[in-house]
């Protein structure tokens, strides 16, 4: 907890990052940056980076609550720190994961959860994973006014039926179904699709079909963008990162350092210092008869 600098946010100075940016970065050929974050401090981080759209992404689940998988994360978990994020996003997109079971009960309730992270949370869009058989519910929530980024290839929600979490899209069949599961959400109005773990030529094929943006995780350099788990970039992370993870950064390392040397500082003595420690007034001393300090140790 800090007791010194400023409590508001600094006003954006780039322009705001909308659904329409998305698609004129398509249209012109930039390259979109997208990264996820989970927590106010790791949200001011990446909108001061510049990042194009922070993703609320389910793979929090793993990344901070400590879960083997993303499905039994929260609506209210989700929400939770969709909030903070908001709280440090002012020019990015602000994306949030529908979280497993929140839109596969019907398409009511993932209208009403979708508008939950709007209303409750301010996202500025969602995203959920599955190809032609989300198809309604994204046609749905897109005519709730709220835009809707696909999430196909490797579902992590799918886990199960997956078998593990492997590279989809390796065979002519599997092929021709993800490429019909991106016309189909295209079709029903989502603004992105993430292609995640499929074949780099795959993505390629799907990237130059799509009218829409792709955004890639494992995906190859053809994708329209790329997105990473925040702690896979900075290796916050317990685990081996996957070969698509280019670990851009090491925070765990620096982590455990300044841990270290806080503890040694604090088990030899030498933390706090003086200088690091609050100070009677001088007149409040004399009263209780206390040695009057240097000069040097009154400052706080
Ligand atoms: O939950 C997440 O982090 C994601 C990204 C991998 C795209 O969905």
């Amino acid at each position: 907890m800090s007791f010194t600098g400023s409590r508001t946010d600094p006003p954006a100075t780039r322009p705001k990052c909308t659904v329409h940016t998305l698609a004129e970065c398509k249209r012109n050929r930039q390259r979109i940056t997208a990264l996820t974050a989970v927590d106010y401090p790791s949200a001011r981080l990446i909108d001061e980076a510049g990042v194009d759209l922070t993703l609320v992404g389910d793979s929090l689940a793993m990344t901070v609550l400590g879960h083997p998988d993303t499905l039994s994360i929260t609506m209210d978990e989700m929400l939770h720190h969709t909030r903070a994020v908001r709280r440090g996003t002012h020019t990015a997109l602000l994306v949030a994961d529908m979280p497993y079971g929140s839109y596969h009960t019907g398409i009511d309730d993932a209208v009403r959860n979708a508008l939950r992270f709007v209303k409750e949370a301010g996202a500025e869009a969602i995203k959920l994973e599955g190809g032609r058989e989300r198809a309604d519910i994204v046609e749905r929530i897109t005519r709730a006014e709220i835009p809707v980024v696909g999430h196909i290839g490797l579902t992590p929600q799918s886990v199960h039926r997956m078998g593990g979490y492997t590279v989809q899209a390796r065979t002519l069949i599997a092929i021709d179904n993800l490429m019909a599961d991106a016309a189909a959400l295209e079709g029903a109005g989502a603004v992105a699709l993430v292609l995640e773990g499929v074949p780099r030529e795959v993505a390629a094929q799907i990237t130059a079909q799509a009218r829409i943006p792709t955004i890639g995780i494992g995906a190859g350099p053809e994708c329209d963008g790329q997105i990473l788990v925040f702690h896979d970039l900075v290796r916050l992370t317990f685990t081996p990162p996957a070969k698509f993870v280019r670990t851009f950064g090491d925070a765990g390392t620096t982590m455990r350092e300044a841990i270290q040397h806080y503890c040694d500082a604090v088990t030899r003595g030498d933390f706090p210092s003086d200088n690091e420690s609050y100070h009677l007034p001088l007149e409040v001393r004399e009263a209780l008869k206390l040695a009057t300090p240097e000069p040097a140790e009154v400052s706080a």
